[in-house]
Order: C-alpha cells, then sequence, then structure tokens
C-alpha cells in the first residue's frame, strides 16, 4: 500500500484514482448541469427571475419630453404601456421568441388583394391590401355609417427579409383589419414576388420608395387618415423617411417596432457574441437567397462573386449595397442608412418599442436622448421580449407589440387634437401635385 508520507506517491496520481473512484453516472449528472448553465446563459433564459418575480413580468419604461402632446393626449391612454409584460413562460428567451417567431404565430387564412405601384424610376412595388370589410362580420360596419373614408388606413413595413406573407406580418395585418382598420402592406422591392424592373435594388436605407408609396396613398385618398407601423428594419426605414421628409410626411403617426436604429453599432454587434454571429449567419444567408432570385440585376449593379462568398451582413451590404450606392466604406453606407440621425427631424407622432434583450437590434444603438428632444416621438422599452417577438400568455398566441400598435393607433385616430391637425396641414401640401395620372400608375391584380 502507498503512503502519502514522504511524498513517495505523486498527488496528482493519488487525485485520479479518486477521481475514477466516482461513479461515472455522476459525471454525466454533472455534465448534464454544466450543459444546462451554459444553454440558461447561451439563450439568456430568465424564468428564475420571472418565477423570483411572482410571473408579473416588468413595467415598461417610457422615455418622452415632459412638454410631449402626444404622450399627454394619446400615449398617457394606453393602458398597455403603463402595464407590465410578460414573456411566456416556455419561451422565456429572447432567443427562443425570435427564433420561433415565424414558426409559433398562427393566423387564419386571408388573401390579400394585390396592387402594383409602380415607382418614379420603373421600379415595381407589390402593395398588398386587406380591407377591413374582407375579416369583419360586419360587427365594425356600424349600421352601415362608415365610408370608405372612415376607416383609416395604415401602411405596414416589413422587416429585413420579410414580406406580406411573413406570419407576424400576416398576423398584424389581420389583427388591425379585424379591428376596423384598412392595410396595406408595402412590400419591399424585389419582394413579395415581384422582378426588379429598374436599375435599383431594395436596401437598408432605400427610405425613398416608402416615400413615394405613402404620397400616392394619399393622392389616391386624400380624406383618409394615414399611419404606418415598421417592424425590425422596416422600422429603420419608416422613422429614416419620417425624418428626412420631416413636416411633408402626409401620416398622421407612425410605430416603429423592434428598430435597428443604428446599423453602424448593429453591424458591431453582430460579431460580438456566438448567437449574434449565428444571426449574422443566417439573416446574411437569407439576404443571399433574395438577392438571387434577381441575380442579373445585382450582377450589374454591384458585385455578384462578392455576394455568394459572403458570410455575414456586412459582407453582404458591402458588396452589394455599397457599391450599388457609391459609397466609399461599408461604415458609410450604414452611417447613412441609420434611422437614428434623423430622429429629432420626425415630426409626426411616433411610438417606439424595443426590447432591452432584442438579441439582434442591440438596446446600444437606442437613441434615447434624441428620442427624450424630439416632443413628437414616446419610446416604450420592456425588459424582455426578443426581436419583434413579445410574446405573452400560457399559449404564447398572442404577440403583446401587435396589441400595443392597435391600441396606440385606435387612441391616436380618436385624439381630436392629434389626429386632425396633420391632416389639414399636409393636405394643400400634397393638394398641388395632385396628378392626373395616379390611375395610370397603378393596375390591380387579385393576388
Ligand atoms: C344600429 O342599429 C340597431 C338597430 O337598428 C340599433 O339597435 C343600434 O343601436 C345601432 N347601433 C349604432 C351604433 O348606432
Ligand atoms: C428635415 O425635414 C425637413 C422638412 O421638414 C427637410 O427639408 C429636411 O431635409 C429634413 N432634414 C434632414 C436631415 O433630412
Ligand atoms: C469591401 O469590399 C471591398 C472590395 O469591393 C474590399 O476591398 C473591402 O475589404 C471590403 N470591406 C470589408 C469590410 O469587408
Ligand atoms: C424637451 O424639448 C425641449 C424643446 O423642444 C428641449 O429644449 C428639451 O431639452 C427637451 N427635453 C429633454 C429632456 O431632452
Amino acid at each position: 500500500m502507498e503512503t502519502v508520507n514522504g511524498g513517495s506517491v505523486s498527488p496528482y496520481k493519488l487525485l485520479f484514482r479518486a477521481l475514477s473512484l466516482i461513479p461515472i453516472s455522476h459525471y454525466l449528472l454533472i455534465l448534464f448541469l454544466v450543459s444546462i448553465v451554459y444553454v440558461y446563459n447561451l439563450l439568456e433564459i430568465h424564468i428564475l427571475q420571472d418565477i423570483v418575480g411572482g410571473f408579473r413580468g416588468d413595467s415598461v419604461s417610457l422615455s418622452f419630453n415632459s412638454s410631449s402632446d402626444v404622450y399627454k393626449e394619446v400615449v398617457s391612454k394606453c393602458q398597455l404601456l403603463h402595464g407590465r409584460y410578460l414573456a411566456t413562460p416556455w419561451l422565456s428567451s429572447p432567443h427562443l421568441q425570435t427564433i420561433l417567431l415565424n414558426v409559433l404565430v398562427k393566423t387564419p387564412s386571408f388573401s390579400y388583394k394585390r396592387e402594383i405601384f409602380r415607382t418614379s424610376d420603373g421600379g415595381t412595388i407589390a402593395l398588398d391590401w386587406l380591407m377591413n370589410s374582407d375579416v369583419s362580420e360586419a360587427s365594425f360596419q356600424v349600421n352601415g355609417t362608415n365610408t370608405v373614408a372612415d376607416i383609416p388606413l395604415v401602411i405596414v413595413v416589413p422587416g429585413l427579409t420579410s414580406d406580406s406573407k411573413s406570419p407576424y406580418i400576416r398576423m398584424i395585418a389581420y389583427d388591425m383589419a379585424k379591428h376596423g382598420w384598412n392595410v396595406v402592406v408595402s412590400n419591399h422591392r424585389g419582394l413579395g414576388g415581384v422582378p426588379l424592373t429598374s436599375e435599383c435594388f431594395y436596401t437598408a436605407g432605400k427610405s425613398d420608395d416608402l416615400g413615394e408609396v405613402v404620397n400616392y396613398l394619399h393622392r389616391k385618398q386624400p380624406e383618409t387618415s394615414l399611419y404606418a407601423v415598421g417592424t425590425s428594419l422596416g422600422a429603420n426605414i419608416l422613422v429614416k423617411y419620417l425624418g428626412e421628409d420631416g413636416v411633408n410626411v402626409p401620416l398622421v403617426g407612425a410605430v416603429s417596432i423592434s428598430n435597428p436604429w443604428d446599423l453602424l453599432i448593429g453591424d458591431r454587434f453582430f460579431t460580438r457574441a456566438t448567437m449574434q454571429r449565428f444571426y449574422n449567419r443566417v439573416l446574411g444567408n437569407s439576404l443571399k437567397g433574395a438577392a438571387k432570385l434577381h441575380q442579373e440585376t445585382y450582377a450589374r449593379l454591384s458585385d455578384w462573386e462578392g455576394i455568394e462568398k459572403s458570410r455575414s451582413i456586412r459582407d453582404f451590404n458591402n458588396y452589394s449595397a455599397r457599391i450599388a450606392g457609391n459609397f466609399e466604406t461599408i461604415d458609410a453606407f450604414h452611417r447613412w442608412a441609420s434611422s437614428a440621425r434623423l430622429v429629432t427631424n420626425v415630426s409626426v407622432p411616433l411610438l417606439c418599442v424595443n426590447a432591452i434583450d432584442d438579441p439582434v437590434c442591440t438596446d446600444e444603438a437606442i437613441p434615447w436622448d434624441e428620442c427624450r428632444k424630439n416632443k413628437n416621438i414616446v419610446l416604450a422599452t420592456t425588459q424582455h421580449g426578443g426581436h419583434i417577438a413579445f410574446f405573452e400568455g400560457m399559449s404564447g398566441k398572442s404577440l403583446w407589440w401587435i396589441r400595443v400598435v392597435e391600441e396606440f393607433l385606435s387612441n391616436l385616430h380618436a385624439s381630436p387634437t392629434m389626429s386632425k391637425q396633420q391632416n389639414s396641414d399636409i393636405e394643400h401640401e400634397f393638394c398641388k401635385h395632385a396628378p392626373a395620372e395616379i390611375e395610370d400608375q397603378a393596375e390591380l391584380t387579385i393576388w
């Protein structure tokens, strides 16, 4: 028998011997526990926090200028924004929420009516309409007193490579239509199954298309109150447009959901951690997939070989948008395309919603100070919710942000001061343009 005395036996040997006496099942158990801790951290799961908090969720944090009329007249009446948000317990992770968004969201079947809109450069945009009358069982058509002009119209701007068919876009469209709104999804150029018909493709900062669509809808239905909702990159494009067109925007109000705000910061964030690198790869691939549908145009205007080799959003933009837009560097493109720099110029009531734990669009990019400077903006943030997800309830069938959009826009539309002043100001501005060729610009096709 070896003895420890006199150092005749290596302590490591003893340690090894001791370790070898522990049953293998205990090792497996330890491995299992370590894996759980790893996955818990990797997926930023917050179920323990939720349990400790008694499943009450976290209160919504609101940032706005103390003299904001948008807050006083509209947001102060929004119960959801003064309540708490609790994530669906089995989705208590921003990653699960984000990754499962398009898997879990279900909407009743409905079909849009498609209108093809031609932009001034000959580009093609698919406008997909869902009218209140398409989904309501006459419940909202209160005794037939509603005319088309009474029904407000909300323009939905989808995210990165999403279009009107994406489950979450279908969900907001259906939900708004159910609540008495007419809805039109403004698909990005080249998305929604339409060809590219001019020497131009859509990029992260392409806000002029949205401007043309909004102006067209305003000219077509000057009596209708127009609103807009943008999600993710669609929110960036929407806010950028609102800032660029300032007081000339003919919208009554707008909502930005999970806006990336600053694409330069967002780009850095994408390289930081395991999960972000994963999203970067996935989103980069989906951009490549979308570009492949229009390979000829991309090849003419940018570097197709580079695009094919791209392994991230940054690469993709570097070889497509940067070259097509003549930007010296990819960072210059990112700065130009960011909506954060235009926040102070937004002149219509705007509600912005971001989750602090959004794993795709980092909270570091949120322009807190600019939002507080601008009296038209109310910024609502939640601790949890992930990226355009905000699942709520045990069943996980409801998305909190969709209810927030509906409540905010309905209160805004009902507010006599907020909803009226905007339209009357703008009407004169746009009457000047009222061209006779509007009808030619658009042809209606059934989708
Ligand atoms: C609609 O008409 C019905 C019966 O004609 C009436 O009972 C109801 O109050 C009306 N609703 C509204 C909102 O005017
Ligand atoms: C701000 O809005 C005005 C119109 O209200 C517009 O003329 C101006 O160009 C906008 N500023 C920027 C930086 O886009
Ligand atoms: C962007 O593309 C150019 C070639 O078009 C290349 O020289 C440059 O290194 C790329 N930049 C990045 C950040 O990948
Ligand atoms: C609120 O708005 C006013 C003017 O519009 C501005 O001077 C002030 O700095 C803003 N407040 C904050 C906290 O940014």
